[in-house]
């Protein structure tokens, strides 16, 4: 199966910079294939990957119920939705995309999606990483779409009230059983000490003291820190692979990524040994 990883938080925190940015380490690394999630029904993961999307899962299962009394003699649905499913991958070297679209209408969709699940499960045993980007807030906990995930990146900025909402996603998390493996807490669009090569992720005293105060159970992977370069290419609209070696927040988020794996291979050998492997 392949590692996942899941990315939520406040609106307007970094969520789909910072997926973007692990996506496209990950490629420059050769780490592919990575399967895409954006989860954001005002998608726009896309830009920064540099990917046209013409087609949402939100589109097929609107087509899908539209169709559904007219398909050709052998056709099933479930033929036609797991190659409407693959008609909405958006393809490219090591990276395919993959836009869950607008919410629901009013109509009844418990079949469609009930197959669409189906398909997107077996469809993400084709790769070895898979990186969502969800919208913003708590509903794609509530609603258990962001369930069988590796690792849950929770992201905040230098406003303590994102922490404090981070706090919440993350009790939420743990509240309703989600299969998620760990949850770690990721501090983006940090003004910089004007030193970015320390080991340790630095927080400034006023949100290491509300985050002490908060008490959360969120281990910190790791701080991104402001990237001027990094928003004015968002705000062109210009993908992310135009960024410059040098960029700071790309070399805090390959940090932190390699964090995240270290964490994942001590797991794994803890497992091991407590297995008697
Ligand atoms: N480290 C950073 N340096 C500079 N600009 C950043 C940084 N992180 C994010 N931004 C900018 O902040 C804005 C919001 O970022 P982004 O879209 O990633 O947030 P989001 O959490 O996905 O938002 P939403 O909740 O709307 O989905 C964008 O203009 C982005 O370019
Ligand atoms: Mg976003």
């Amino acid at each position: 199966m392949p590692f996942t990883i899941a990315v939520a938080g406040k609106g307007g925190t970094g969520k789909t910079t910072l997926a973007a940015l692990l996506i496209q380490l990950l490629r420059e690394r050769g780490e592919g294939p990575i399967l895409a999630v954006d989860a954001d029904p005002n998608a726009n993961l896309n830009e920064l990957l540099g990917m046209e999307v013409e087609r949402t899962i939100g589109d097929l299962r609107e087509e899908t119920l539209e169709n559904i009394a007219e398909l050709p003699a052998g056709l099933s649905k479930e033929h036609y939705l797991e190659y409407g499913l693959h008609e909405c991958l958006v393809e490219d070297e090591g990276l395919d995309l993959l836009v869950m679209g607008h919410g629901e209408g009013p109509k009844c969709y418990c079949m469609v999606n009930h197959i669409l699940r189906k398909y997107i499960e077996l469809l993400r045993g084709n790769y070895r990483w898979v990186v969502i980007d969800n919208e913003a807030g708590m509903e794609h906990l509530s609603r258990r779409t962001t369930q069988d995930v590796d690792a849950l990146l929770i992201v905040a900025n230098a406003n303590p009230i994102s922490l404090r909402s981070a706090g919440r996603i993350s009790e939420l998390a743990r509240k309703l059983k989600l299969r998620i493996q760990e949850r770690y807490l990721v501090v983006n669009d940090l003004e910089s000490r004007g030193n970015d090569n320390d080991d340790k992720p630095y927080l400034p005293a006023d949100l290491q003291e509300e985050l002490d105060r908060l008490g959360l159970e969120l281990p910190l992977l790791g701080v991104i820190p402001h990237d001027g370069a990094l928003y004015r290419l968002a705000l062109e609209g210009r993908p992310l692979r135009e960024l410059e070696p040098g960029s700071r927040a790309k070399k805090a988020v390959g940090k932190l990524l390699a964090e995240l794996l270290r964490g994942q291979e001590i797991e794994r050998v803890k497992t091991k040994i407590n297995e008697g492997g």
